[in-house]
């Protein structure tokens, strides 16, 4: 039986134990027992609005080792410079017979508008300052390689939450597993409202640090900050930047994740981005089992269901 039904749109909407499925399907993807075949036949379209490194290539390489043809659509050369719309983009490449559209766009909701229109089941590769839902399996997969479990951990996740759909669906993802997170940031950049259940917001680097078996740096978004949110990049360093001071704040062993691509020097420093407590590229090996894993789901298990999918609730754009 299918995880997902019929798209990955975020975490939020999902359940601990599919959350936990998914993590054990790429567990089997590390360790090379998925079919290689399993997708030949399918199609997998990659459709990048926002530039990309790790998560384009990954779900093509995904999509490659388990059979897959992959198509990528470059949005500088296709019809939407002539006024084609989103939703008949994605109806076009359904057309042509793709079985999974991978979005990544820089509107909240975007994808889930698409699944409204398509057939086919749709991938969210980060929306906006929504959800960024396999980069957080990705994070999770990582955690519980490193530490044998999520539950009962303290995830410090430091920078510019507001921004980070990295942040959001980390943060639903790992407090749905158990871990205590904290969101950590200077005020303008940390939404009080996405306090919840196992999820806290601070202000003091020195206390989300405190006890911390886990300190996940975020990108300074600079192409989304256009309202002066903090003084200076010099000044977010000073206070907010994970340096090897910082990490003897938190528990001893506690390693350090980044989602990628860094700003070094600014959020976090070349000592702990490159240390030995650093996971930085092992998230990006998982990338690939992760991506294995949702596409493995969608596509071998969901054709049974493709007549009783749910509607997802519509996400308003700009909501978060
Ligand atoms: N973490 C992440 O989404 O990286 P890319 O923008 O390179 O895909």
């Amino acid at each position: 039986m299918s995880v997902l039904g019929g798209h990955l749109l975020g975490l939020e909407p999902l359940g601990p134990w599919q959350i936990q499925a998914l993590l054990d399907l790429a567990e089997r993807a590390a360790r090379g027992e998925l079919e290689p075949d399993a997708l030949r036949g399918r199609v997998v379209a990659n459709l990048f609005f926002e530039p990309s490194t790790r998560t384009r290539l990954s779900f093509e390489l995904a999509a490659r080792r388990l059979g897959a043809e992959v198509v990528n659509f470059d949005p500088e050369r296709g019809s939407v410079q002539k006024g084609e719309s989103l939703v008949d983009t994605a109806l076009t490449l359904q057309a042509m017979g793709a079985d999974v559209l991978v979005l990544r766009h820089s509107s909240s909701g975007a994808p889930h508008l698409v699944a409204r229109h398509v057939q086919c089941s749709v991938v969210n590769a980060g929306d906006g300052m929504h959800e960024h839902p396999t980069q957080a399996l990705l994070d999770l997969l990582t955690v519980r390689q490193a530490f044998g479990r999520v539950a009962g951990l303290r995830v410090a996740i430091v920078g510019d939450v507001l921004h980070s759909r990295v942040a959001r669906s980390a943060a639903w993802g790992f407090s749905k597993l158990g871990a205590e997170v904290v969101l950590c940031g200077p005020p303008p950049l940390v939404p009080a409202d996405l306090a919840g259940p196992g999820i806290v917001v601070c202000h003091r680097l020195d206390e989300a640090l405190e006890g911390a078996d886990v300190v996940m740096a975020l990108r300074m978004q600079r192409e989304r900050q256009l309202g002066g949110f903090i003084p200076s990049l010099g000044e977010y360093h000073r206070l907010y930047a994970v340096t090897p001071e910082r990490l003897r704040l938190a528990r001893p062993g506690a390693l350090v994740m980044h989602p990628g691509p860094m700003n070094l020097g600014v959020e976090v420093t070349p000592e702990v981005a490159y240390g030995d407590r650093s996971l930085v590229l092992r998230q990006v090996t998982n990338g690939v089992a992760v991506r294995m894993a949702v596409l493995y789901d969608l596509l071998t298990r969901r054709q049974a269901e493709l007549d009783v999918r749910p509607v997802e609730p519509m996400v308003l754009v700009g909501r978060l």
